[in-house]
């Protein structure tokens, strides 16, 4: 039976959207981060919007224009992202993109950390808590789940462990050995219990407008 084409077929549906780095502070001037643009995450939070999803986008710290129809939330460390997050759902989807670092230091100092003749400061990090996993094995779980994995080795073994390890539905793999980082194209693969598909190396932009069908695809299909 032909179904009519939908140009809004995200209409009424919540995403929750994680994007960019977390800062996590050492002192008032310094801080522990991963190398993360924002680029991937802001553009699927736009892709998503433009089928017609009412998104939540908790982002970090990035100089990133907020995408059209885009809810934004801004936030600094894991641990803002992560209230913000359970704040932003309950959700029909959730898109983990976020490089969130995944330690801070123990107890940031007030005031900025001098050099002094006695040698370095050394840094105790304690683990930040994973918003991803939390959510995954949560009360609130969305229907869909999509985690992000960059990798520089063993890139799908990697993204499988975490897709059990994390509760997730799919974890999009992104191989960063290469230059990824900061530039304006991926190279991905898509991991879930039915398998892997890789995809063709590929802007942003459009893996953002792939995997935004893809979840439109996913959350038009009977709740099983
Ligand atoms: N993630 C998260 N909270 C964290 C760490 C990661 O929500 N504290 C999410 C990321 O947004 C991503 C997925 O988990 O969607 C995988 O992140 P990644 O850093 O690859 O996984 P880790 O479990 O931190 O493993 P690794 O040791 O490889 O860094
Ligand atoms: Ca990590």
């Amino acid at each position: 039976r032909p179904i009519a084409a939908d140009s809004r077929p995200l209409f009424a549906k919540h995403i929750v959207v994680t994007a960019g780095p977390t800062h996590e502070p050492i002192d008032p001037v310094r801080y522990i981060a991963n190398r993360s643009s924002g680029k991937q995450g802001f553009a699927i939070a736009g892709a998503l919007a433009a089928l017609g999803a009412r998104v939540s986008l908790i982002a970090g710290p990035v100089t990133l224009p907020t995408p059209a129809g885009v809810t934004r939330i801004d936030v600094e460390t894991a641990r803002e992202m992560a209230a913000a997050v359970e704040n932003a759902l309950p959700a029909d989807a959730a898109v983990m993109v976020a490089a969130v670092a995944d330690w801070r230091a123990a107890g940031a100092a007030e005031q900025k950390l001098k050099k002094a003749a006695g040698g370095v400061p050394s840094l105790q990090l304690l683990e930040n808590p994973d918003i991803l996993a939390t959510v995954g094995h949560g009360p609130n779980r969305p229907r869909l789940l999509v985690g992000f994995a960059a990798e520089t080795e063993h890139v799908v073994a990697h993204a499988q462990a975490k897709l059990s390890r994390k509760g997730a539905d799919w974890i999009v793999a992104n191989d960063v050995s290469g230059d990824v980082m900061g530039g304006d194209t991926n190279t991905v693969h898509l991991v879930s219990s039915d398998g892997v598909e890789t995809w063709e190396h590929m802007p942003k932009a459009d893996v953002a407008t792939r995997l935004a069908d893809r979840i439109a695809a996913a959350l038009q299909a009977p709740e099983q």
